[in-house]
């Protein structure tokens, strides 16, 4: 069903279509309603709306004002056709009308689109209030009414709604207090009210929620004490600054192990830290400034070691800087200005902050080379102790205290290495050993959004969403492989993922694929695509999430440009040590092999550096699958020789495809077209043979080449050709193909270097 689908889909890109180059499907359709899309693609436009549906459709338009006429598309029966509507069978199951333009209100009646799983309208300029007849929709899953001018209350009978994952009112002017109830969904995901006039206090039961990931009420009007009763063991963030919130900072957050940002500044807040917040071992950003804390600063924080922000500044903070924080290895932002902090600050952060950390203390000193401390109170501005002769009972307690740090340390010493050596053997190409148990559980709990049996599990990486979201996004077919078709998909804030849906016939059954994706999931390096999140549908569909990267592949860059661009040989050269870095850690560190690579699986960003894709992929297929793409990838004239016989990739069928690459890079030509019936390796192997000849060179590369440039380009050209041996055994490593390129550049820069003078 596969394959016809998308062989209909392909017809469809390239047929008489109005629009050639986009097809746009949304995956929802093609997953959980795959028995919908079938009959949307065959017949495209040809699917009703039922007519009840379309009766409440155009009263919902008749209360909107639509100033750029995006619903003039609103007519006859046919839902696809209907800008920003999504249906299945007959009944509306999404509206999604962002960036449109709209004013008016949202109409009560939009209780009667039974199937709506989501209402997406965020960025308008909708006014009045929230309907209360939302909270009567029994499918809905994600409200996005965010950048409005909405007005009221947050109706209770929101809490109704069983499914509800994501709610997303920000910025708007609501008012009122939060429903008590919110929470009622198990499922709720992330919630976002801030930016409103929200008065009242924070309800406890959000404090208690088991699926909230994300609470976002900062800069409302919220007030009275927070909730002692924190169990939301999935929050990730907490933001609730710029209220009126005060009382005692609750012990319970620290309950909150997987927390990564929080945010109590701009409110009331007084008393101490709680020195259990030191257990937060997740937690990335603290921000408290702008409040009454009093009290020293804990000794606990210093056990944040992913810490990379602490702002404690305008409180009333007193005492020492305690000299730990300098042990905080990720700290990059740190400020306890305007406290009553007092004695020197630690030698460490005072180099690494300037003064603006540290000003607005009295009593603080030897942060400024104009403000040292007075000489010999460099560590205690407190009355010294007297001294006096130390009895033996002193002496042997000292001692003894003195063993035991030498034991703890011991101790911390070996589990430190213990640790460390299992973050990398779970990188062993078996995937058997272990994964770092904190890693597995992260993962394991990150699982959110479950929908109608189906599943998404998150690493770590940037992105938010459910998997309704995924889902619900707008698709655009990027590319297909023998492993399946790359989408790029559009979430509802405007960020883009790609997403690779993979045949299903092929891939391993769902434990191994488990077990292999979250192994997959940990590689990360800056030359290798991110592998984000993973989802596997209730019929055992199943999604990959990547970075989506915006400048395409290198295929495309090299062979598909216009002629007024051209690219450079350091360019080529980032790119083609780039790449090798990105090979090296694969196979050194991830004990990995690629078996894959070409020039359509390396990816550009931005700046034009490469990321390789496709890793590991194979692991997920079943192994006659792997060998089928394995010949598919030879007849593009990346494969080596030996694997027409081998079946099996290794670091030097890697290393061959690599060679290949450079070739490519070099010459500017594709390997998937032959020369004289010979293969890029070989045809240029021929020309160098008869003589040294700048022909292999790609025309643009010799038009500004001066003496040097030439002895980059023919010393990579030898190095390509060793890459390429057809005898595996004369390749050399991806390291040493790396230090040898390294070496190339920096001959080159000093050659540079020496003209210039
Ligand atoms: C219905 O919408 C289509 C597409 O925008 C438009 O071409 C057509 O004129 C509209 N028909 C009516 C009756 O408004
Ligand atoms: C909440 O909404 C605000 C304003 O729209 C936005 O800046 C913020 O990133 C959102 N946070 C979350 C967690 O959704
Ligand atoms: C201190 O550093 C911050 C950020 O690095 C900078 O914005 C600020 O201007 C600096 N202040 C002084 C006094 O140098």
């Amino acid at each position: 069903m596969d394959d016809y689908l998308e062989n209909l889909l392909a017809g469809k890109s390239q047929g008489s279509n109005k629009k050639p180059d986009l097809v746009f499907l949304s995956l929802l359709l093609g997953l959980l309603f795959s028995d919908f899309w079938v009959v949307s693609c065959v017949k495209w436009d040809g699917v009703m709306v039922s007519r009840a549906d379309t009766q409440v459709l155009q009263a919902i338009k008749h209360e909107l004002v639509d100033f750029k006429g995006v619903l003039r598309s609103w007519n006859g029966s046919a839902c696809t056709g209907w800008a920003g509507i999504k249906c299945a069978d007959g009944q509306v199951i999404a509206i999604q009308l962002p960036f449109k333009g709209l004013g008016g209100r949202i109409s009560d009646r939009i209780v009667e689109l039974q199937s709506l799983r989501r209402l997406s309208l965020h960025d308008n300029f909708l006014v009045g209030p929230i309907p209360a007849t939302l909270g009567f929709l029994p499918n809905l899953r994600g409200l996005y009414l965010f950048n409005n001018r909405l007005s009221g209350s947050l109706p209770p009978s929101i809490s109704n709604c069983p499914q509800l994952q994501t709610i997303d009112i920000s910025n708007n002017q609501l008012t009122g207090v939060i429903p008590p109830n919110l929470a009622n969904s198990t499922r709720l995901y992330r919630l976002n009210l801030s930016y409103n006039s929200f008065s009242g206090s924070i309800p406890p039961n959000l404090s208690r929620s088991y699926s909230l990931s994300f609470l976002a009420l900062q800069h409302n009007n919220l007030s009275a004490s927070l909730p002692d009763s924190w169990d939301t063991t999935k929050l990730k963030s907490l933001t609730l600054d710029h209220n009126s919130l005060s009382g005692k900072i609750p012990t319970s957050l620290s309950r909150l192990v997987l927390l990564e940002e929080l945010d109590l500044s701009h409110n009331k807040f007084d008393g101490n830290i709680p020195d259990e917040l030191g257990s937060l071992s997740y937690l990335v950003k603290m921000n408290l400034e702008n409040n009454n804390l009093d009290g020293p600063i804990p000794e606990s924080i210093q056990k944040l070691q992913n810490l990379t922000l602490l702002n404690l500044s305008n409180n009333r903070f007193s005492g020492e800087i305690t000299s730990s924080l300098s042990n905080l290895p990720n700290l990059t932002s740190f400020d306890v200005s305007y406290n009553k902090l007092s004695g020197a600050v630690p030698f460490l952060l005072s180099k690494k902050f300037n003064s603006t950390s540290f000003a607005g203390n009295m009593q603080l000193c030897g942060f400024t080379a104009s403000d040292p401390c007075p000489s010999g109170s460099q560590s205690s501005p407190e009355p010294k102790h007297h001294r006096r002769k130390l009895s033996t009972k002193d002496i042997i307690l000292i001692a003894a205290g003195a063993l035991l740090l030498v034991l703890l340390i011991l101790c911390c010493v070996l589990l430190c290495c213990l640790i460390g050596k299992k973050k990398y053997s779970s990188k062993s190409s078996k995937g058997g050993a272990p994964p770092s148990a904190s890693r597995a559980a992260k993962a394991e709990t990150a699982a959110e959004g479950s929908d109608a049996g189906g599943k998404l599990v998150h690493f770590d990486g940037p992105f938010v969403f459910t998997a309704d979201d995924l889902l619900c996004a707008t698709a655009e077919i990027m590319g297909k492989s023998s492993y399946g078709t790359a989408y790029k998909a559009t979430l509802d804030d405007n960020n883009h993922v790609a997403v690779k849906r993979l045949r299903e016939k092929i891939t391993k059954p769902q434990k191994e694929f488990e077990l292999e994706v979250c192994n997959l999931g940990k590689i990360r390096h800056p030359n290798i695509l991110a592998l984000r999140a993973y989802y596997i549908g209730p019929k055992g569909e199943k999604l990959l999430v990547y970075d989506y990267m915006a400048s395409g592949s290198l295929a495309s860059f090299l062979h598909a440009r216009g002629p007024e661009t051209t690219i450079t040989c350091p360019r080529r050269m980032n790119i083609a040590i780039g790449i090798t870095r990105g090979l090296c850690y694969l196979h050194n560190e991830a004990n990995n092999v690629h078996g894959n690579l070409t020039a359509t699986n390396v990816l550009l960003d931005e700046n034009t550096d490469p990321k390789i894709a496709d890793v590991g992929l194979s692991r997920l297929m079943t192994s006659p699958a792997t060998t089928n793409v394995v010949a598919t990838a030879g007849s593009l004239g990346y494969q080596a020789p030996e694997l027409s016989k081998l079946k099996n990739a290794t670091t030097k069928t890697d290393v061959f495809s690599l060679g290949v690459i450079i070739l490519e890079l070099l010459t500017g030509k594709s390997p998937s077209e032959t020369k004289d019936g010979l293969d890029l390796p070989q045809w240029v192997a021929s020309i160098v043979k008869e003589e040294w000849t700048n022909e292999v060179f790609d025309v643009e590369l010799m038009k500004d080449a001066s003496s040097n440039v030439g002895d980059e380009l023919l010393n990579t050209l030898k190095l390509a050709l060793h890459c390429v041996d057809p005898s595996p055994a004369a390749r050399p490593e991806a390291q040493q193909v790396l230090q040898k390129l390294e070496e190339i550049k920096a001959e080159a820069a000093d050659v540079e270097v020496g003209k210039s003078e």
